[in-house]
């Protein structure tokens, strides 16, 4: 087991990855002590990982409250939201209980919001279980819901107390779904890590054919990037906005199509080719470069054409995103590979990388 510290002085906590964490009932001992505990989790991962970690907590004499929400995107609302609240207020939780959140993104989006609700606050624990849960969304403190006309646009910042990434559970995860964490993974080696980038290329075959050495060689380093950025800005005031890479089109097409249709891993890969592509126009990057993040994208498994929504739509979409600032546009470009700069960019230059990569 491999363990990184989030430095964010009195909010701060360690990020745990390995194999076998959420049979290791050790790990849990300093946040369940003396709590009760709910575990927010869904109809898919629940069957799948519910039983070892109920063991686990029963060998430290705690059972477990558990709420099992349904499966998806699309349930990632103020009603699904809702029916944790239900379940906490039912149970009559205080406030320092425990929330843990088993899943992949859309239950530790959902189960931090909810910890940062109730009660104005409550402990909460991410045990991601997908790859870009535990690459991406388990760390760093955004917690959202989404709204029919804009993705993560009810939220808050609120980090957890722990993170536990346990390798062994992306055994179970559907091909699809491992290469939509790549994209993210592919992402910091895209912003701040050329070295990084090349490891992955030379990796690419092992790490989808679940090599765990490789597999928590990728979390790790993926999430020291992660914490150094969130230390260094929690709120996005700076350099944590560069993790939005492809995020203003990856977005656009999430709630183009309908949440759920893509996958949110796979819209942020065409939105790094789009992004590509528009530094490219800008002089920043050959185009050789742009096919080298198409190539790398296409070894883990991720689509490098949008769906064709229109220009329109696409312009519409993406004004909705919280990127824009006072109307303009904002987003993060390539100024070379491992460099990353944010842009205001005119809406026709925008468009046409959207457009032209459809
Ligand atoms: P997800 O949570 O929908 O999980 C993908 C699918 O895999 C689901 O069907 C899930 O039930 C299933 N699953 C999870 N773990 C499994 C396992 N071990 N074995 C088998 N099936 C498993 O999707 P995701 O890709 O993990 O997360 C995407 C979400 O994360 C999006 O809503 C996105 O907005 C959010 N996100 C948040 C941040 C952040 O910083 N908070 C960052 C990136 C993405
Ligand atoms: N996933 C983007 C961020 O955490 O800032």
């Amino acid at each position: 087991m491999r363990t990184l510290t989030v430095h964010l002085a009195e909010r701060g906590y360690d990020i745990h990855i390995g194999r076998g964490l959420l049979a290791t009932a050790g790990h849990f001992l300093p946040l369940v002590q003396g709590r009760s505990v709910v575990i927010v989790t869904n109809t898919t991962v629940g069957p799948l990982y519910l039983r070892t970690v109920r063991e686990s907590l029963a060998g430290l004499g705690v059972r477990p409250l558990e709420v099992v929400l349904p499966d998806g995107e699309a349930f990632k609302n103020w009603q699904t939201l809702n029916r944790i609240f239900d379940a906490l207020m039912e149970a009559h939780c205080e406030r320092n209980t425990l929330l843990v959140a088993l899943g992949g993104g859309v239950i530790g989006d959902m189960g931090g919001f909810a910890a940062a609700c109730y009660q104005r606050g409550m402990p909460f624990m991410q045990l991601p279980t997908t790859l870009l849960a535990q690459v991406d969304s388990s760390v760093g403190g955004k917690t959202a819901i989404n709204h029919p006309q804009g993705k993560n646009m009810i939220g808050a910042f609120y980090q957890p107390r722990a993170v536990l990434a346990d390798i062994d559970t992306l055994n179970t995860l559907p091909d699809r779904e491992l290469s939509a964490g790549f994209a993210e993974v592919i992402k910091y080696g895209l912003i701040r890590d050329e070295a990084f980038l090349t490891w992955l290329e030379a990796n690419m075959a092992g790490l989808r054919g679940r090599d765990a050495g490789l597999l928590e060689e990728a979390v790790y380093r993926s999430c020291a990037h992660k914490a150094e950025i969130v230390a260094a800005d929690e709120r996005e005031q700076g350099e944590r906005a560069l993790l939005n890479l492809g995020h203003t089109f990856g977005h656009a097409i999430e709630t183009g199509l309908g949440y759920g249709q893509w996958l949110h891993g796979e819209a942020v890969a065409v939105g790094m080719v789009m992004a590509a592509r528009l530094s490219h126009r800008l002089g920043w990057l050959q185009e050789t470069d742009v096919k080298r993040v198409e190539a790398l994208l296409s070894a883990a498994g991720l689509p490098i054409r949008g769906p064709n929504l229109g220009a329109a739509r696409y312009l519409e979409l993406m004004r909705h995103d919280k990127k824009v600032e006072g109307g303009v546009l904002r987003f993060v470009l390539l100024e070379s590979i491992g460099r990353a700069t944010v842009c205001n960019v005119p809406e026709a230059r925008a468009i046409h990388a959207a457009v032209e990569y459809s």
